[in-house]
């Protein structure tokens, strides 16, 4: 597909007999409309969240709209690294897997550290998606051609600076905005950084991202009050879908970074007016996401940080 070119959900190909892993398919939220699209296709999808009521809720408007929908359900929490390995324990069963959609994320929370020492949207927004993804990798191989989508921001352009601190060292007073930037920089250094390691050693997984826009969905509410409705949380989430695009729209960079035909390390996002809303094509980002030396030493801390080193 051109750099150009606008694509919409009838775009995408039948997808029987393709896995795909999602995480943070809560109800109204982006995760929730990627994978109801990429069920109506076909594929068999893996659901995987924190809260399994929540995920159960997905499920249930899933079938609902796509009576024969294959859905598997797996916990997640990917502020736990004890968690995500458990979680990859349980999915390595489940075969190969052509599509990792790193979906799942925190945004502007308030300061803290997770059982694992680290701050909790680095942790949630990086670290963990960093650590599943080398723990399904060998089942990405599997495939044949497997694929990672990170779900970044505009927001990344906020961040100053690569996040190559010591990240169990607290240094200088937390500013949620520019952390949560530096977590989103993190998530287009990584797609990178996986696409230059995979090429190189010839894995055959390639790593794409993608970013929404402003959409509609839980993320704020959730940042700022620890739950998506209730008081002011449902005040933020009106006020939040009155001005943004709806959250089924966001949706449609990450399904065209899981399903169009993209070359290692594209990134998506929408096409309309400062990139906020509007139908996907591939899109620019700045010049710190396309910094290589951060991001093979974020890559390095990232692999001393979870215990792993792939791929
Ligand atoms: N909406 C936007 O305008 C926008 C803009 C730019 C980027 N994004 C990105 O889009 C992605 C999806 O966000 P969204 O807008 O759909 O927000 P959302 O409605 O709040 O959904 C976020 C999802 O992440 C899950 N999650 C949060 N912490 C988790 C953890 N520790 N372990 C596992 N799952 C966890 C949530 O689960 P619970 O429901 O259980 O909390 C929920 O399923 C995020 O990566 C976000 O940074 C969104």
């Amino acid at each position: 597909m051109s750099a150009e070119a606008v694509w919409t959900p009838e775009d995408i190909p039948d997808l029987s007999g393709r896995t795909i892993l999602l995480t943070g398919p809560t109800m109204g939220g982006l995760g929730h409309y990627t994978a109801l699209e990429l069920a109506r296709r076909g594929a068999y999808l893996i659901l995987a969240g924190r809260t399994l009521s929540k995920v159960d809720a997905t499920v249930s408007a899933i079938r609902k709209e796509v009576p024969g929908a294959q859905l598997e359900v797996l916990e997640l929490d990917l502020a736990s690294l004890a968690s995500v390995r458990k979680a990859a324990a349980e999915a390595a069963v489940l075969g190969p897997i052509d599509v990792l959609v790193n979906n799942a994320g925190v945004m502007g929370t308030p300061y803290a550290r997770t059982e694992d020492g680290l701050e909790l949207q680095m942790a949630t927004n990086h670290f963990g998606p960093f650590l599943l993804t080398g723990l399904l990798l060998p089942q990405l191989v599997a495939s044949g051609a497997g694929r990672v989508v990170s779900v970044s921001s505009l927001m990344h352009t906020v961040a100053l600076k690569a996040p190559l601190g010591d990240p169990l060292v607290k240094k200088g007073r937390y500013q949620r905005w520019p952390v949560y930037g530096q977590s989103k920089l993190a998530n287009l250094l990584f797609t990178g950084e996986l696409e230059r390691r995979c090429r190189a050693k010839g894995v055959p997984v390639s790593a794409v991202a993608a970013h929404p826009g402003f959409s509609g969905t839980h993320l704020v509410a959730n940042g700022q009050t620890g739950r998506a409705s209730g008081g002011i949380a449902s005040i933020l989430d009106a006020t939040v879908k009155g001005i943004s695009q709806p959250a089924d729209a966001g949706a449609w960079p990450s399904l065209m970074a899981v399903t169009a035909d993209l070359p290692g390390d594209a990134y998506v996002g929408p096409s309309g007016f400062k990139q906020l809303g509007g139908p996907p094509r591939r899109v620019g980002r700045s010049k710190l996401a396309k910094d290589t030396d951060a991001a093979r030493r974020l890559w390095e801390i990232s692999e001393e940080t979870v215990g792993l080193r792939y791929p």
